[in-house]
């Protein structure tokens, strides 16, 4: 056996194995060789949440958590925010590549002429309670799409692939559009191919009866920085579940979909929503230090601080709590960011939050410049699906063509009843509530 091996002794039978390690792991399946009796089904590991379980090969995005990076294909993010657009940070998300200039042109036009969404969607949307939450107008209306793009369900077609991908990244921001009008009860607006992918998304979002919509640039700029910022974050719950519901081979409408509803948790995406009902909540400035004694006393969390992979700074975080300034140039200053930056003070210097490594995430701050923009906290996780599309799909593609994937399927840890009698229903005995 080379060096790069681990040699495990089962002392349940004394005997020895030695296993390759790759790239830092073992192989799961190389446990199963590990048995104590020719029937034994052999070793699994147990791995509730996959604290420790790399489900992939990626190439796409790479955190390093204990040091606060996180890169897209190879480039810092704080690059790719300073100098890209949303447009092409998703170029380089799919094709691994930054366009050039003809590059980005043809996949602007491209994706620019796929942001209207037929009739029947606009008639679907249409039929849902003025005030359903638009995150689950977003979810029921992309799941829809399967039903106008049958032909996506041929995920084996690079050519049908790629046109779902451009659907799909330029519809999205009608749909979140649309599902922000319902809500206030305003007609849906068309989308303008002469704006720019984010000053659309405003034109759709906020044109009233102007017959041109101007963009504010510092508010498109800061927009278009926020979507760059939230394009993707490797095998997270709702990418894992883009990959999940996608290794059966579902089309990617109801795969996004599916993501999407993932996104909406108060754990993931949802959390930017819970922070602004914790300010709220919190009021004042001076209320900061009894809310934080609070929650060290475990009642509830403080909402966008901790990570599952980053125990450092979000750089994320760091680039948001920048762009609020300039935000607030234009919009005044929310009045939320003086609670904020007084938890963040307090919370960094606390031992419960030190010992912990708890640290504002990327939801910390960008709900408060969402609000100074205008939005209500029930569409800031929408905001968040838009930019993230790129990014699912991304995933999604690197699954669909890896072959050493398959359908996903974790194995279980039986803990049930075996083999019970039958018992009929006249001799059954109440089940209570509780107990079941
Ligand atoms: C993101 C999150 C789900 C990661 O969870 P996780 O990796 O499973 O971490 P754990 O829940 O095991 O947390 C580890 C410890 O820190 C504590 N902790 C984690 N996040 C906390 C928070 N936001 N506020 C207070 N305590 C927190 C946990 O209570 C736990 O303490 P313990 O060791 O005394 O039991 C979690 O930090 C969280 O719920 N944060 C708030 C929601 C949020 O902002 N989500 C957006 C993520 S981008």
């Amino acid at each position: 056996m080379p060096n790069e091996s681990i040699t495990i002794t089962d002392n349940r039978t004394n005997h020895v194995y030695a296993l390759p390690i790759e790239n830092g792991t073992v192989r799961a399946m190389d446990l199963r060789q590990i048995k104590t009796d020719p029937e034994d089904f052999g070793l699994m590991t147990y791995d509730p949440a996959f604290m420790n379980t790399a489900s992939c090969r990626s190439s796409v995005t790479f955190i390093d958590g204990e040091r606060g990076i996180l890169e897209y294909r190879g480039y810092p993010i704080e690059v790719l925010a300073e100098h890209c657009t949303f447009l092409e940070v998703a170029h380089l998300l799919l094709f691994g590549e930054l366009p050039n200039e003809t590059q980005l042109k043809d996949w602007t036009y491209e994706i620019t002429h796929h942001t209207m969404v037929h009739e029947t969607t606009k008639r679907f949307m249409e039929g849902f309670r003025h005030d359903a939450h638009p995150m689950a107008l977003l979810v029921s209306t992309v799941a829809a799409l399967a039903t106008v793009y049958p032909e996506a369900r041929d995920v084996h077609n690079p050519r049908i692939r790629l046109l779902q991908i451009k659907r799909l990244i330029g519809k999205m921001p009608s749909i979140a559009a649309m599902s922000y009008r319902h809500s206030l009860g305003f007609p849906y607006v068309y989308p303008d191919n002469d704006l720019s992918y984010t000053a659309n998304f405003m034109n759709m979002l906020w044109r009233m009866v102007e017959p041109k919509y101007a963009a504010n640039p510092v508010l498109e700029r800061a927009l278009d920085i926020l979507f760059i910022l939230h394009a993707d974050h490797e095998q997270n719950c709702s990418a894992s579940t883009m990959r999940s519901v996608g290794s059966s081979h579902a089309d990617p409408y109801l795969a996004t979909a599916a993501a999407a509803a993932a996104l909406s948790g108060p754990l993931h995406g949802g959390a930017n929503e819970e922070v602004l009902r914790m300010l709220d909540e919190i009021g004042s400035k001076d209320r900061v230090p009894g809310y934080i004694k609070e929650v060290k006393e475990g009642h509830g969390k403080l909402m966008g601080f901790g990570h599952r992979v980053y125990k450092n700074y979000d750089p994320r975080a760091k680039i948001i709590k920048w762009t609020a300034e300039k935000v607030f140039e234009v919009t005044g200053r929310n009045p939320k960011i003086e609670i904020a930056l007084e938890l963040e003070r307090i919370a960094l210097q606390d031992e419960y939050f030190i010992k912990r490594k708890l640290y504002p995430n990327v939801d910390f701050y960008s709900g408060i410049i969402y609000e100074a923009m205008g939005f209500k906290p029930e569409m800031f996780t929408v905001l968040f699906a838009i930019p993230r599309t790129a990014g699912w799909l991304a995933q999604w593609q690197e699954m669909i063509v890896d072959p050493e994937q398959k359908i996903g399927r974790p194995r279980q840890i039986y803990i049930g009843s075996r083999m019970r009698e039958f018992v009929p229903i006249e001799k059954r005995e109440a089940v209570s509530a509780k107990k079941a």
